[in-house]
Order: C-alpha cells, then sequence, then structure tokens
C-alpha cells in the first residue's frame, strides 16, 4: 500500500511521484549532514542562508520543537557535539523505550546518531544498539559520532525502514524519532517493525500527528513532507496502521503543538508475545 499517489487532477501541476518524494527525503537529509560534517558546503550562519532548508533545524524548528532541545543535560552532556547538531528529531523516544541492560534496540532513520547513541548507553556491553538510514550523508555523520564517543555496542545499516535489513525476531525495542512521517509506504514500516521485532517486543515512537479531521489536503497546507509534516498520519490512522500490522497496547500521545493541528506524539506498542 502507498500513501503518496502521483496524480494529476484538472488543473493541476503533477504531484510529485513516490521516487520524487524520496528523492527530495534523501537530498534534504543529506545536505543537513553535509552541513555538520563540513559546513563550508553552506554558511548557515549567513544571512541569505536563512531560508535555506540545508540548514536545518533552523531557529524556527527549534523553537517549534524539533532537535535536541528534547534531550535532558545530562544526555546531551555525553554526546559529541555533531550528534546533537545533527538531531533532526521533534520528541525523545527514549524517554518512553524504557530500555534495559541487555536488549537489542533498532532505530528507523537514524540520521546522525544522537538516539542510538543514547540506547547504546542504556542497553549496555551486553545489549546491542542498530541506526537504519536511507542517506550515505548520515550514516557518515553516525559513525564518525559513533567513533568520537567510544561506544562499541553500535552498527549503523544502510537501508530503507520500508525493508529493513535483519532478520525476523531480532530486537527488543524499534525506536524513531520523526521519520514515519516521511515514509510513503508506511504499511511496509509497520510490517517490517512487526516482523523484526521479537514476539513480546515493544515500539516507542516520537511523530509528528495530525488531528483527525485534518485532510491530505491541510496538513499539506501546514508544511511539507520533507519538513515532516505533510506525510504526517492522523491519530485514527496511525492506530490504524499499527492494529493491521499486529500491534497490540497501542498509545498515541501527543507532547506538544508543531504546527495548527499537527503534535509531535509519542506512540507505544507490543507486539503480542504469542504469535
Ligand atoms: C528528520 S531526520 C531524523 C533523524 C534522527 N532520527 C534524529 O532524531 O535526529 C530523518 C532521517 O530519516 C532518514 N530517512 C528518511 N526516510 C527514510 C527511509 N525510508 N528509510 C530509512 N531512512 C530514512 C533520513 O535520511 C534522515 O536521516
Amino acid at each position: 500500500m502507498s500513501d503518496t499517489t502521483a496524480s494529476t487532477g484538472p488543473g493541476n501541476a503533477p504531484e510529485p511521484g513516490e521516487n520524487d518524494v524520496r528523492e527530495q527525503v534523501r537530498a534534504r537529509y543529506a545536505a543537513a549532514a553535509l552541513a555538520v560534517t563540513d559546513p563550508t558546503t553552506i554558511d548557515c550562519c549567513a544571512p541569505s542562508s536563512l531560508d535555506d532548508e540545508r540548514c536545518s533545524p533552523s531557529a524556527g524548528e527549534l523553537e517549534k520543537g524539533f532537535g535536541a532541545t528534547q534531550y535532558a543535560a545530562a544526555d546531551r552532556n555525553i554526546l559529541p557535539s555533531a550528534a546533537l547538531a545533527a538531531s533532526l528529531g521533534c520528541g525523545n523516544p527514549l524517554a518512553v523505550a524504557d530500555l534495559n541492560e541487555g536488549e537489542t534496540v533498532l532505530d528507523l532513520g537514524s540520521g546522525g546518531g544522537i538516539d542510538v547513541l543514547l540506547s547504546a548507553r542504556r542497553v549496555g556491553p551486553t545489549g546491542h544498539a542498530y541506526g537504519l538510514d536511507m542517506t550515505d550523508e548520515m550514516l557518515d555523520l553516525a559513525r564518525r559520532n559513533a567513533r568520537e564517543a567510544g561506544a562499541t555496542n553500535v552498527e549503523f545499516l544502510k537501508g530503507d525502514m520500508e525493508a529493513i535489513p535483519l532478520p525476523d525476531a531480532h530486537v527488543d525495542v524499534v525506536i524513531s524519532n520523526c521519520v514515519v512521517n516521511l515514509s510513503t509506504d508506511k504499511s511496509s514500516v509497520f510490517a517490517e517493525t512487526q516482523r523484526v521485532l521479537r514476539p513480546g517486543g515493544r515500539i516507542g515512537i516520537s511523530d509528528v500527528v495530525a488531528e483527525d479531521h485534518l485532510t491530505h489536503a491541510d496538513r499539506a497546507a501546514r508544511g511539507e513532507h520533507v519538513g515532516c509534516i505533510a506525510g504526517a498520519l492522523t491519530f485514527a490512522e496511525y492506530q490504524d496502521h499499527l492494529t493491521t500490522a499486529g500491534f497490540t497496547d497501542i498509545t498515541i500521545r501527543p507532547t506538544h503543538q508543531l504546527a495548527d493541528g499537527m503534535h509531535s506524539a509519542i506512540i507505544q506498542a507490543t507486539k503480542p508475545a504469542a504469535t
């Protein structure tokens, strides 16, 4: 099932197809990674860069609830500055993931690696933290941050969250921070998440979620797909997707408003122990 359609309505310009949207997302986050690893590619402090989306999160986005401001000072203080600078999430999935020593964690769309590095500390040397990302520049940055942090129980995988490159029943916890909304095939994301979780495993996801009355057009009017707004599911759609994928004990709790009727939310659910 796909969430993004390539259509041409009467009198409308063609809407971008799935591959176009995916490439726009990849390019945007490649540029965001390069802005951290190689600031000469763009001067994000220059007045001319104020509207340049490569310099994200912008001060405006931070005010709206994106980025490292979502983390406690104790967590921020132990991370490489580049991991903080590259933080583009809209919440803090670790606040609810309740990780235990020895667990295996997977972060979908791990970006600069902030949640993977924090997870690695929580699960300790007997645990393992995977980050999955489709963007080479983000993977380079995340691996560099892991080296700088001295983390040995982490692994960054290249791939798509719609086809996770891990075996069945391999992880205890799936986390993600502001990434599921970017997918053009959310059914596959939830089915793949269910597949790689061990029976009894759980998810703790931060994502942008829209109020149920907002149509696709309403969401698109509030922001771009690549900016984590237009692709957001409503609360009811999120619940439906998770139920269809086989999750139980589903909770979707808004934490702060990002735009009119659009919220950062914490999503928790469980894979039943006996499936
Ligand atoms: C908004 S950033 C969030 C990064 C990170 N979770 C954080 O909190 O800073 C989105 C990240 O997801 C990655 N991404 C987007 N779509 C993806 C997909 N379909 N599969 C894997 N990674 C994806 C992008 O490359 C980017 O690094």
